[in-house]
């Protein structure tokens, strides 16, 4: 069987590693890993960290590109490359234009899809944007529907699409067990990861920021800054923000809080350091999907600058919280768990709802046609 896996960004390429090793390790199938370069340099440290050689590379970043420029030229290229090999099956992951174009160009050709992390939703095409139609989209051709939790089939059952359900958990988890435990027995890679951050006090607390989400271009990111500029006036507070490539993250941020005493702006982290960096942080701050999912399992609080989420099963158990992108509710949150140690010991609790490490054995049980014992979330409380 001929799988053509195929993917565009950093968060694709974390969660789709652990896979595409997997396919190679597997005999029944000959695997071909096709990367857009949605993302350019944001790609190619986690296709390094994981020895990933993609098969085609199609090179598709453009600078501060339109979504239908890209659409359009992912669907060009992509249709080239199905022509050239004919797979059996296509593998897209989540819910970028790569993954909407890519299952989109297998469709119109006939080949059946497998949609990694399918059927996360919430309900609101607005939020995010464009995310929550690029997924439904993969989701309506994708014949099989790899849902990592049973929230996210029950989406997908209610929608009636007609795919084959298997819940899996998620691969991030599977991604971030592996950089853990390299991270946890190699105290020389430990110390060389330390020297990375040599601004870090030890009596200081650490705030880790992300944030890259289109709804949020404008006032959303106007409203973040503001927010980071009133907390960086706290001497026990580093803020530490690796700053999304896009320059409509980067000229706000850098703009608004370049030079801050304590505020450390960075480039993008390879997704190493980024691990080490959620493992030492006392709150996450962040809009990112992947983020939200990582953080709990490492017993870490989230912060999430959305004010709806796909991914409601770390809310319900309360180690993430939804905080909007309003200065106030931004400055009162971080401020709560900072100085407040029961409420930051009610969210602190290690909690892995999303996944167990196992999530890519589940999909290679699915695609194969072995026996898929389904992923069960932990009760809420352990
Ligand atoms: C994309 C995904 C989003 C995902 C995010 C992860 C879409 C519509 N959005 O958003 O779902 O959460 O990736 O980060 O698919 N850039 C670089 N180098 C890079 C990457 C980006 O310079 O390595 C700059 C370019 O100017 C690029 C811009 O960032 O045009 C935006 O990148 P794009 O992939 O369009 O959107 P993201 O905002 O990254
Ligand atoms: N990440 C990383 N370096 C960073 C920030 C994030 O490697 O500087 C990782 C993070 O651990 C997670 C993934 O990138 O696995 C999330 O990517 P992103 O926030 O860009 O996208 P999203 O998950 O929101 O789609």
């Amino acid at each position: 069987m001929n799988i053509l896996t195929v993917f565009g960004t950093r968060p694709e390429a974390i969660k789709m590693a652990p896979l595409v090793k997997a396919l190679k390790d597997e005999p029944a199938i000959r695997s071909l890993v096709c990367v857009t370069g949605q993302h350019r340099e944001m790609l190619k440290q986690v296709l390094q960290l994981f020895g990933i050689v993609p098969d085609f590379d199609l090179s598709l970043m453009v600078p501060n590109q339109t979504l239908n420029a890209l659409s359009a030229r992912a669907l060009g290229a992509l249709d080239a490359v199905l022509d050239e090999l004919r797979p059996d099956r296509m593998l897209v992951h989540g819910d970028t234009t790569t993954a909407m174009a890519a299952s989109l160009a297998a469709f119109h050709r006939r080949i059946p899809v497998g949609h990694v992390e399918a059927g996360l939703r919430t309900y609101d095409l607005s939020r995010p944007w464009p995310e929550e139609m690029n997924r439904r989209v993969v989701d309506v051709v994708s014949d099989l529907l790899l849902a990592p939790t049973a929230g996210a089939k029950a989406n997908l059952e209610n929608e009636r699409l007609g795919g084959r359900i298997v819940v899996t958990g998620n691969t991030v988890i599977d991604a971030l067990l592996a950089i853990t435990a390299l991270i946890d027995r190699d105290t020389d890679l430990r110390s060389s990861l330390a020297a990375q951050f040599p601004f870090l006090e030890a009596n200081r607390r650490l705030l880790l920021v992300t944030g890259h989400r289109r709804e949020s271009f404008g006032d959303g990111f106007a409203a973040i800054c503001a927010a980071l500029r009133r907390l960086s006036q706290r001497p026990d507070l580093d803020i530490v923000y690796p700053v999304h490539l896009n320059p409509n993250v980067r000229e706000p941020v850098l703009g608004t809080l370049a030079n801050r005493p304590r505020v450390h702006l960075i480039d993008p982290l390879d997704y190493l350091p980024f691990v080490y960096l959620m493992q030492r942080a006392c709150i996450v701050l962040t809009d990112s999907g992947g983020v939200q999912e990582e953080a709990p399992s490492l017993g870490k609080p989230v912060l999430v600058m959305r004010d709806v989420t796909e991914r409601p099963e770390a809310v319900a158990a309360r180690t993430v919280r939804l905080v909007g992108t309003s200065e106030e509710q931004i400055v009162a949150s971080v401020t709560e768990l900072l100085d407040d140690q029961a409420a930051y010991n009610d969210v602190s609790r290690r909690l892995n709802p999303y996944g167990d490490g196992h999530a890519t054995e589940r999909i290679m049980a699915a695609l194969v046609g072995r026996r898929v014992e389904e992923f069960v979330a932990p009760p809420i409380g352990n």
